[in-house]
């Protein structure tokens, strides 16, 4: 089945909205296979936003990731990469649909709730950076016969 790394930055989780954010996931049908909670290192912010090092806006970005606990999870299902992206909305919740996290939730591109990968191979990628692979827990959910 396939994953995705999914993260509630330190906006979302000084604002309560954790337990909100995953059961978005969960009420779709997403399966929660991992899940911690911490403060990002440096240095693992820096390989988690490889992509973005050189970018004028990753100062503050780097400031704000870092400025308090994450709440970092692995979800499972069919096509999660693409329709975690969908629900969670565009990058500038200024313009991001109503429905979706960052339009339902968030104001500012600078502090904008939530992370999800945006390709299956970004998931392995981030997925890697951020869990063993023992950390990643195997298990049917109840539902899934009415699901798939
Ligand atoms: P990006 O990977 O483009 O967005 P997404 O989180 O939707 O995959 O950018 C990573 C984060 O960097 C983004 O969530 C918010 C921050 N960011 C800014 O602060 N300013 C910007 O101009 C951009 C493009 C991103
Ligand atoms: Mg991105």
């Amino acid at each position: 089945m396939e994953q995705t790394f999914l993260m509630v930055k330190p906006d979302g989780v000084q604002r309560g909205l954790v337990g909100e954010i995953i059961s978005r996931f969960e009420r779709r049908g997403f399966k929660l296979v991992a899940a911690k909670f911490e403060r990002l290192p440096d240095a693992r912010v820096m390989e988690h936003y490889a992509e973005h090092v050189q970018k004028p806006f990753f100062p503050g970005l780097k400031a704000y990731i870092t400025s308090g606990p994450c709440f970092l999870m692995v979800f499972a299902g069919k096509n999660i990469v693409k329709i975690s992206r969908d629900m969670i909305g565009a990058t500038n919740p200024a313009g991001a649909a109503p429905g979706t996290i960052r339009g339902d939730l968030a104001l500012e591109i600078g502090m904008n709730v939530i992370h999800g990968s945006d390709s299956v191979e970004t998931a392995a990628r981030e997925i890697g950076i951020h869990f063993k692979p023992e950390e990643l827990a195997s298990y049917t959910r109840i539902d899934e016969q009415y699901l798939y």
